[in-house]
């Protein structure tokens, strides 16, 4: 008999199944043996009846061992049904099991929502972690979030392009990962910040409307909203003006709130525009939390922040930009960095969006003259001999026929966390890494051999274990 996913049990009603699922729960009530199942649709209460055939191997049977079941979908007596519950109409009387896999005692409970277990126990089994309903949830719907994204920019003619994670240095202003070249002993790719150089030169290749999932590596210090490795939704638009790029992703965060979220309020649309300014005197914040109701755990405050400063001085007192160096600057700021005046008072292209006060995602127009792209860097305090060897190549497609353009990056694992009232950004993410960076499971970071080290003509300061 062919399988039948739990979800579809209840259409079977009166006649006979074959489930393959998990033990969820097993009661054992002398006579009668209760097992929940539960595979990738969903729960039913299945029951062992006495003399049955299926009596023996249900005695055996543990929660999590895997098995095939077969057995006749009984309507449930009318004082038994529960009706706001999944398969509560029914109930799966057992003819027969086989076990496709024993399972240990799991380390951890994966039944509950799994908040009472310590996070690095939850790490270490994170197989075991993610079967819990809660995680199964929070995965599931960033699936369905990437889905209709997906679905919403393809309608708008966008085209999801791959870039490459063996790359040079990007400078998103925070530390890089680095990867040792084996055929070029003593050079390194470093992996990427985000795919910003490679999308704006697709716009120099002529895509006009380039997006991708791409995972992003940045070796910060890990906090509840940061990992290590984490996933933007990236996109870039030609001939786009701020207008354009904001119009086009508050109508697509829009969309999918009501879609998939459709228990959720937003609070305010269109989505309010804050000046950078009025943000910091106003709640002392860039990214303020401006929901009227803290404790609504259904509403959804988005917010522009726009009209940030295009630098800011560092700590040794040179200029450094604030998001990009390759955001553009307002139209009216354009006479003062080509003739690199009132520095302090260039306003960027640039845009934030906010939610709940989280940054959620960040953009501009870019700088598409190769002659504004070197006022910035040469601002910056950069030798010609530096632009020409770390923006050369952007300096070269700029001046082949680069059309404006701009674009914007989402923190999807952080859109996530706040639609899924999760606290911290390791719950929407399968395999997250530890505050520490540590994957807790594969043990990464890890030791490499004495050969391979050699091999990359690498030597360790840090004697090898
Ligand atoms: P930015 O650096 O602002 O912009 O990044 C965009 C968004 O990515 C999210 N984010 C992170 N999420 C999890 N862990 C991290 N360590 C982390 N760092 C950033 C944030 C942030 O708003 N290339 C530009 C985008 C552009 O201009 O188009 C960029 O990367 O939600």
């Amino acid at each position: 008999m062919e399988r039948t996913y739990i979800k579809d049990l209840e259409s079977k009603k009166g006649g006979e199944a074959v489930i393959k699922a998990w033990v969820d729960v097993r009661r054992d009530q002398g006579k009668l043996i209760f097992l929940d199942f539960r595979d990738m649709t969903g729960y039913v209460q299945g029951v062992v009846l006495p003399k049955s055939p299926a009596m023996e191997t249900a005695s055996r049977v543990r929660p999590e061992w895997v098995v095939e079941v077969h057995g006749k979908v009984n309507p449930r007596p009318e004082k038994n049904v529960q009706k706001d519950k999944q398969n509560g109409s029914i109930e799966l009387e057992i003819l027969s099991i086989t076990v496709l896999n024993e399972a240990q005692t799991p380390p951890i409970d994966v039944r509950g929502d799994g908040r009472e277990i310590g996070e690095e126990s939850r790490l270490t089994h994170r197989y075991l972690d993610l079967r819990r309903p809660r995680m199964q949830k929070n995965i599931r719907n960033r699936n369905k979030v990437m889905l209709l994204t997906r679905k919403i920019l393809e309608r708008a003619g966008f085209c999801e392009i791959e870039t490459p994670n063996l790359t040079i240095a990007t400078a998103e202003g925070s530390r890089d990962f680095i990867i040792p070249s084996r055929l070029e002993k003593g050079k390194f790719y470093a992996l990427p910040q985000a795919p910003q150089q490679f999308k704006q030169l697709l716009m120099a290749a002529g895509f006009e409307r380039y997006f991708q999932f791409a995972r992003c590596f940045r070796d910060e210090d890990s906090r509840g909203d940061r990992q290590p490795e984490f996933t933007q939704m990236d996109l870039e638009m030609s001939f786009a003006t701020e207008e354009d790029v904001m119009n086009l992703n508050e109508k697509a965060l829009i969309e999918i709130v009501q879609t998939l979220y459709p228990h959720k309020k937003i609070q305010e649309i269109p989505f309010p525009r804050i000046p950078y300014k009025v943000a910091m005197e106003k709640y002392n914040s860039d990214k303020p939390d401006i929901r009227t109701d803290k404790n609504d755990p259904d509403l959804l405050a988005f917010a522009w922040i726009v009209d940030f400063p295009m630098f800011e001085k560092t700590d040794e007192g040179a200029w450094t930009f604030t998001h990009n160096p390759f955001s553009g600057t307002k139209p009216e700021s354009m006479g003062d960095l080509m003739a690199k005046t009132n520095i302090d008072k260039i306003v960027a292209a640039q845009y934030d969006i906010t939610l709940n006060g989280n940054e959620i995602g960040g953009g501009s127009i870019r700088n598409h003259r190769p002659e504004a792209l070197r006022k910035v860097l040469e601002i910056m305090g950069f030798s010609e001999e530096k632009i020409e060897r770390e923006y050369g190549h952007m300096l070269r497609a700029f001046e082949s026929g680069t059309p404006p353009h701009g674009g914007i990056a989402w923190g999807l694992d952080r859109l996530m966390t706040i639609l899924e009232n999760e606290q911290s950004i390791r719950e929407v993410i399968a395999f997250a890494k530890t505050g520490e960076g540590r994957d807790l499971m594969m043990k990464a970071p890890s030791d490499v051999s004495a050969e391979q080290l050699l091999e990359l003509g690498i030597s360790v300061k840090k004697p090898l274990k």
